[in-house]
């Protein structure tokens, strides 16, 4: 009987053990030097931005920017598809622009909101008013510190929605 209870204690001594290693991480040993630069190497654009927290916060000081800019007219005032800047409207285009920013960068989102010409139609958008928004783009990333290299490779995704957004010349006029 002692020897069976000992059994059971040391079992459960060995299970516990082996509970405490798995949420330890690596095991001892492990050359933890090569494992940082395997995990900086495989990061994705999404991880070096800092996550969704970090991408929200630029994309409120993105739309702060462009809010204010009257040369942009982000809102789309006397075109076909003017936009109400409600905060109920605000917030859904921040929650897809997240999103959206998210996908396309490799993290876990799933952009829910309409392709980009669709959401962008009648809106009459020229090539000058495209880059005005990508230039308060890269204020908003200078302002929360994104380095040189993450806000290159994120401008290059933004780069490949221009010829979705930006109207067709003979409309942009109208
Ligand atoms: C720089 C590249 C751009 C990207 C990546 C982009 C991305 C987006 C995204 C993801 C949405 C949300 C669509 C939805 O909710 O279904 C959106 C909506 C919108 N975008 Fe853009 N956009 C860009 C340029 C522009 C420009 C240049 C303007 C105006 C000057 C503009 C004005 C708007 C407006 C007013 C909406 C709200 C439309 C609505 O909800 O009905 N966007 N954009």
């Amino acid at each position: 009987m002692r020897h069976r209870m000992l059994g059971v204690a040391l079992g459960m001594a060995v299970a516990l053990a082996a509970c405490e290693q798995q949420g330890e991480g690596p095991a001892e040993g492990t050359d933890t030097l090569d494992q940082t630069a395997d995990t900086a190497a495989a990061a994705t654009l999404y991880d070096r931005l800092g996550g969704e927290a970090a991408i929200a916060s630029v994309v409120d000081t993105l739309v702060a920017l462009a809010s204010a800019d009257t040369e942009l007219n982000f809102t789309r005032q006397g075109t076909a598809n003017e936009w109400e800047a409600t905060p109920e409207n605000v917030a859904i285009f921040k929650t897809h622009m997240v999103q959206f920013v998210g996908q396309a960068t490799g993290g876990p989102q799933v952009y829910e909101g309409r392709d980009m010409a669709a959401a962008h139609a009648g809106m009459q958008i020229t090539d000058e008013e495209f880059d005005r928004l990508a230039g308060h783009l890269e204020a908003a990333l200078d302002a929360h510190d994104v380095p040189e290299a993450e806000k290159q490779e994120l401008f290059a995704i933004v780069e490949t929605t221009r010829s979705a957004i930006v109207a067709p010349a003979d409309t942009a006029a109208m």
